[in-house]
């Protein structure tokens, strides 16, 4: 059997990778705040499986708990691959620095990054005596290498996302049974996300007229396409270990 942890599986990249490694017959062990209770009646039809654990991953304290749990599902015995998917984030706060509170800043850095690391500090504890399959994604963004106004907080926690699976390519270069690692950018998709941007105003995200543009010009990602890229990574040969691709590459 093949596992997936998959954060972030209730609504668009994560519930569109979901239903692909779903069919592609995936034990997918998914992860939100909200159960998404169609989700489950899609893997019901599929050769995969699901289990679904509801957590809110702004509770860091208590992810190593939560990662046992989660474990318990795993037969480890029986685990041709381990793999962990960090997709969950969030975009708030859009807004001026001078108008971001530092309980704000907290949330976002919390879901986005030190939640991802925590995620994989238990799941490299966990996994390092088993000499299988292990792959971690973390979904990255163009904006960890390119400063938008009015998106401190986003930019710095991908960024940071990315600098950490340069540290875990590093660290497991020395492992017994090494887990590779990536930053994937998914493209401008369209979800939720997306359409909490275009709500913002120009003195929140002086960038808006842009975002607009590509979504009136039906320039979005549909997530299914970003959901069947991220299945591939999991079962492709060669993976870009240490790496950050994006989808447009
Ligand atoms: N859409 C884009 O154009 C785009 C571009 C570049 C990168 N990305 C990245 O792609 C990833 C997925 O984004 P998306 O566009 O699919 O956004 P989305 O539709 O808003 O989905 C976000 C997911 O994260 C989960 N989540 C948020 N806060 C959480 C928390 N505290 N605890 C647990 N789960 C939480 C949500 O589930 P619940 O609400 O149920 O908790 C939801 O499943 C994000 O990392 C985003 O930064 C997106």
């Amino acid at each position: 059997m093949r596992y997936v942890i998959l954060t972030g599986a209730s609504s668009g990249i994560g519930l569109a990778a979901a239903k692909n490694l779903l069919q592609q017959g995936f034990h997918v062990l998914a992860v939100s705040r909200h159960k998404n209770t169609d989700l489950i009646k899609y893997a019901d039809k599929q050769s995969g499986k699901i289990d679904y654990i509801e957590f809110d991953l702004s509770k860091t304290a208590e992810i190593e708990n939560f990662m046992e749990q989660v474990f318990g599902k795993i037969v480890l015995a029986e685990a041709d691959g381990i793999h962990l998917i960090n997709n969950a984030g969030v975009l708030e706060p859009v807004k001026m620095m001078e108008d971001v509170e530092p309980s704000e800043y907290e949330k976002s850095l919390s879901v986005n990054l030190v939640a991802p690391m925590a995620l994989i500090s238990q799941f490299l504890k966990q996994t390092g005596e088993q000499n299988i399959d292990k792959r971690i994604i973390n979904i990255s963004s163009g904006a960890g290498d390119h400063p938008y106004a009015g998106w401190a907080a986003y930019c710095t926690s991908k960024a940071g996302l990315d600098m950490v699976t340069r540290v875990v390519k590093a660290e497991q270069s020395n492992a017994k049974y090494p887990a590779q690692i990536v930053s994937f950018a998914p493209g401008v998709v369209a979800t939720s996300m997306q359409k909490l941007i275009r709500s913002k105003s120009k003195s929140e995200f002086p960038h808006v007229d842009r975002f607009k543009a590509f979504h009136r010009n039906q320039q979005l990602l549909d997530p299914d396409i970003v959901g069947k890229k991220i299945a591939e990574l999991l079962e492709q040969k060669i993976f870009p270990d240490g790496q950050k691709i994006d989808i447009r590459d």
